[in-house]
């Protein structure tokens, strides 16, 4: 092991002293070697991408298409991305000069935020959130804004909204995430107007995360872009909707200006993406069978969904609408250990099963529990069966 006296004299950039490791990795990579353990942690698909995808990776790999693209990703990526867009959201797009393509949701953001934060601009965050945006937004020397909106069941209100617009100094944008990791909300339409009329009368930008439209249950998506498109940042990409997470792509759809500016950074920072990628994800946003693909995947999540709210709500945990996604955010039991991370712990002790703890996602997230259902339905009947156990054992002890 090479030591380095750098990392004494503190070489670093000095944004990275308030940057924390994600919690959800950090449980994760805690509890893995468990014996026996079944991980209900992570946020990943657990479907095969589709074989006609993945045809097309392997033509492009067999094509010699090894050279660099360009920054923003190809044309035909990014026509497929607009066209993806105006097919499910009715949103338009113009694939030239108002969408990039990006290494996953997580660089578009990343590439976002260093286009706009300048030291102390602020971030609104409503939450419990995806513990990603703090961080990304410390590191770009911003400050993140948390909002916890647990009272309002787990959806940022106009009110709330418009109270911390005028506490608040430099805020430069909020992040919208919909439906959303980790509580599974969704907005709906009337919600989204009602934000867009408050956020219109401001300079802050919306940065929508819509990386979970596709899996959106109980209604149609709605998307903020097509709302209040003049402020908005679209957030979205294949990872989720056609488990590609590994493939890398995303993309970002905003203003030409703006567009322009992000796509600046982008460009430095990643030249461009990976052209087997990027020919895989154009036939995953276009392709004629891929409509289809995300059907099957979001009928079996629905069932899961289902399955779990029936079997968890029997047990006494209350929960989130889990409209969308594939996360259930439950609040522990009162007649249980209300510390969410001493409950993850004890259940990964006495049942094998993990679930992520709530405060790990910020203000509002105490208390409560993640369970991401992107497992098989076999593995969560397990699931259910170890948490029965574990709270039947519980609530035995207290009466003996
Ligand atoms: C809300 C949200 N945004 C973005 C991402 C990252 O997406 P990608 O894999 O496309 O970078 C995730 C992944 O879990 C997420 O939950």
């Amino acid at each position: 092991m090479i030591k380095s006296k750098l990392e004494q004299i503190g070489i670093f950039n000095d944004n990275l002293n308030k940057v924390k490791p994600s919690p959800i990795h950090s449980f994760d990579e805690q509890i893995s070697n468990v014996p026996n353990i079944l991980k209900l942690t992570i946020g990943e698909p657990d479907f095969s991408v589709s074989q006609h995808i993945k045809d097309v990776a392997l033509k492009s790999i067999n094509a010699d298409d090894s050279h660099y693209s360009v920054s923003a990703g190809k044309m035909t990526l990014r026509q497929a991305a607009s066209y993806f867009l105006n097919d499910r959201y009715d949103l338009n797009y113009d694939a030239e000069e108002e969408i990039i393509t990006t290494i996953g949701a997580t660089e578009g953001l990343y590439a976002l935020l260093a286009s706009i934060l300048n030291v102390d601009d602020k971030v609104l965050i409503p939450t419990p959130a995806y513990p990603v945006y703090a961080e990304m937004a410390r590191i770009n020397g911003g400050q993140p804004v948390f909002i916890d909106v647990s009272e309002d069941d787990f959806i940022l209100t106009p009110d709330r909204l418009r109270k911390v617009i005028a506490t608040e100094q430099k805020i430069k944008a909020i992040i919208i995430t919909n439906p959303s990791n980790p509580t599974g909300v969704t907005y709906s339409e009337a919600q989204l107007k009602g934000l867009a009329e408050v956020l219109r009368e401001t300079n802050i930008l919306v940065i929508a995360d819509e990386i979970y439209s596709e899996l959106n249950y109980d209604a149609n998506h709605v998307s903020m872009a097509a709302i209040l498109p003049e402020q908005t940042i679209l957030i979205n990409g294949v990872s989720k909707s056609h488990a590609m997470t590994g493939y890398r792509i995303g993309l970002l759809a905003g203003p030409a200006g703006l567009i322009k500016k992000i796509n600046m950074v982008h460009g430095f920072v990643i030249m461009t993406p990976s052209n087997p990628a990027m020919a895989a994800a154009t036939e995953a946003l276009a392709g004629v069978q891929s409509k289809n693909d995300t059907l099957v995947m979001k009928a079996a999540y629905q069932e899961r969904r289902d399955y779990l709210v029936e079997k968890m709500t029997q047990l006494g945990f209350e929960m989130a609408t889990p409209g969308g996604a594939f996360y259930i955010f439950a609040k522990i039991p009162d007649d249980l250990n209300q510390n969410d991370v001493a409950f993850a712990y004890d259940l990964v002790d006495k049942q094998q099963l993990a679930v992520v703890p709530g405060s790990g996602f910020g203000p509002g997230g105490e208390s409560y529990i993640r369970i991401s259902y992107a497992a098989s339905i076999e593995m969560l009947k397990i699931a259910m069966d170890r948490l029965k156990n574990y709270c039947e054992d519980k609530r035995m002890s207290e009466i003996l």
